[in-house]
C-alpha cells in the first residue's frame, strides 16, 4: 500500500523550492541590513516551555500541540512557534551577558495540530525576528520596519499593518476584571471554551473563532481604552516612530493575538487575500514578562513571525516575477567509453571550478541525451565522440541561440570557466 504524507504537511518539490530560496534570500538580506543574527533552536522542546510561555488557556496549548512522551517518559512538544525556544536559548546560553540588545532571527518549520485548510497547515514555516533587552518603543518600531522593508523588497505592497496595545501587568488586571464582568453577564450563549476559560483569562474569549461568540462579544470593552498612562505613552511613541519612517498603520482595537505572552504592543499584517482565510500573514508584539516567566533575568522583548506558506500565497496572488530558474551551464553529450571517461573528467573539473556541468549517467542514445540536456535547461551543450577526440576539438552549441563554435580541447577550460 502506498504511504502518503501526513495530513497538513507538504512536500516542497524542486520545482517549488525556487520561491522559497527567493524568500529566504530576501530574509537574509533584510536581516543583515538590520543587524539581526540567525539563531537555530531545536524543533522539539520540553512541553512546559510552551505551556508556561504561550499560556495554558490558549488554543495552541490546549488543542494544537504535538506532544508526546519520549522513550524516557519525558513530555516533549514539536515547537508550535519560535519565540519560546529563542527565549529559552537566550536564557540557557547566558546571552543576556552578551551585547544588548540581542537581535535574532530564525527560519524553520513549526507544528500545530490545526484544522487543515488553504493557508493553514500542521507543519508550516515561519521566519521571525526577536529583539531582547529594549523596553522602549523604538524596538517595536524597528521590528515593524523590518517587516515593512521585507514586504517592500518582495513587491508585496497591499499588506496593511494593524496595531493595538493590550496593556501591561499593571493595567491588565483592572481591564480583565471589566471584561470578566461583561462576559460573565453573557455566558449562556458562549461556547464551552469561552465559558471555561473566561475566569482564568477573559481575553481568550475575544480571540474565539466561533461566530456566535464573536457576535455576543462584539460590544466588549477593548484593552486600548483601558491601558495605563505608561502604556499609552508607549503606544504614542510607537505611532510617532512609525510615522517618522512613513510606515502606514491602522489602529485595530480588536487585535488580542492568540498567545498569552504579549504585553503592550500587538500587531498583525493583513492582506485581502489572506484575510479571506480568516487569518494574518504575520503577527507579533511585545513580551516583556516572557524571559522572567521562563526563569531568566527580567528582560523585555518584542518580535514577529511571518508564515512562509501564506507569504508565498500572497506572492502568487500578485504574480510577482521570480528570478529565472537555475540552469546547467554545460551538458556534455558523450558517445563511446573513451569519450565518457574524457567527459567525466571535464565535467568534474568544471564542477570543481564552480560551474554547473552535467552528463548522462544512464547510457542513453545521443538523441536521448540531447532531450535530457534540453529538459535540464542546459545553456551550452557539446558532443564528444571518437571524431572529436581524434580531432582534439569540440563543437559547443549555445542552446538559446542555436549558434555553434569549435573549441580546441586545450582551450576548453579557459573557454568555459
Ligand atoms: P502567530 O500569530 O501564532 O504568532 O503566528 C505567526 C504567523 O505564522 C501567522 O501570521 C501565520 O502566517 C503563520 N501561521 C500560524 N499558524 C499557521 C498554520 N497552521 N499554517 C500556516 N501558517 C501559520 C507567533 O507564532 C508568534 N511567535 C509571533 C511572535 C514572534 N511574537 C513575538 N515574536
Amino acid at each position: 500500500m502506498q504511504i502518503n504524507a501526513p495530513k497538513g504537511t507538504q512536500d516542497i518539490l524542486p520545482a517549488q523550492i525556487r520561491r522559497r530560496h527567493y524568500a529566504e534570500s530576501v530574509i537574509r538580506d533584510v536581516c543583515r541590513a538590520f543587524g539581526y543574527r540567525e539563531i537555530r533552536t531545536p524543533t522539539f522542546e520540553h512541553t512546559e516551555l510552551f505551556s508556561r510561555g504561550m499560556g495554558e488557556t490558549t488554543d495552541v496549548v490546549q488543542k494544537e500541540m504535538y506532544t508526546f512522551a519520549d522513550k524516557a517518559g519525558r513530555s516533549v512538544t514539536l515547537r508550535p512557534e519560535g519565540t519560546a525556544g529563542v527565549v529559552r536559548a537566550y536564557i540557557e546560553n547566558g546571552m543576556s551577558s552578551l551585547v544588548t540588545p540581542q537581535k535574532l532571527y530564525y527560519h524553520g518549520p513549526m507544528f500545530r495540530y490545526e484544522n487543515v485548510q488553504r493557508g493553514r497547515y500542521r507543519e508550516f514555516w515561519q521566519f521571525g525576528c526577536e529583539i531582547l533587552g529594549v523596553a522602549g518603543a523604538r524596538a517595536d518600531v524597528e521590528i515593524i520596519s523590518i517587516l515593512a522593508m521585507f514586504f517592500f523588497k518582495l513587491g508585496l505592497l497591499k499588506v496593511d499593518l494593524r496595531i493595538n496595545s493590550i496593556g501591561c501587568p499593571k493595567c491588565k488586571p483592572a481591564y480583565h476584571a471589566l471584561l470578566r464582568e461583561f462576559i460573565g453577564a453573557r455566558l449562556g450563549g458562549l461556547c464551552d471554551d469561552c465559558r471555561t476559560r473566561f475566569e482564568k483569562n477573559p481575553m481568550r474569549a475575544l480571540d474565539c473563532k466561533q461566530e456566535t461568540c464573536k457576535k455576543i462579544l462584539a460590544g466588549a470593552p477593548l484593552s486600548l481604552d483601558h491601558i495605563c498612562p505608561e502604556c499609552a505613552d508607549h503606544f504614542e511613541a510607537l505611532k510617532a516612530g512609525l510615522s517618522e519612517l512613513d510606515i502606514a498603520y491602522k489602529i485595530d482595537k480588536t487585535i488580542v493575538r492568540g498567545l498569552d505572552y504579549y504585553t503592550r504592543t500587538v500587531f498583525e499584517f493583513m492582506s485581502e487575500n489572506i484575510q479571506s482565510l480568516g487569518s494574518s500573514i504575520c503577527g507579533g508584539g511585545r513580551y516583556d514578562s516572557l524571559v522572567s516567566l521562563c526563569g531568566g533575568p527580567d528582560t523585555p522583548g518584542v518580535g514577529f513571525s511571518v508564515g512562509i506558506e501564506r507569504l508565498l500565497m500572497e506572492l502568487d496572488s500578485y504574480g510577482v516575477e521570480l528570478p529565472a530558474p537555475e540552469r546547467v551551464d554545460i551538458f556534455l553529450i558523450a558517445v563511446g567509453e573513451r569519450a565518457k571517461t574524457y567527459a567525466a573528467q571535464i565535467v568534474n573539473r568544471l564542477r570543481a571550478a564552480g560551474r554547473s556541468a552535467d552528463m548522462d549517467l544512464l547510457d542513453r542514445s545521443v538523441k536521448a541525451q540531447m532531450k535530457y540536456a534540453d529538459k535540464l535547461g542546459a545553456a551550452l551543450t557539446a558532443v564528444i565522440g571518437d571524431d572529436e577526440l581524434k580531432k582534439g576539438a569540440l563543437v559547443i552549441r549555445d542552446m538559446d541561440t542555436g549558434s555553434t563554435r569549435e573549441v580546441p580541447m586545450e582551450n576548453l577550460y579557459l573557454e568555459l570557466i
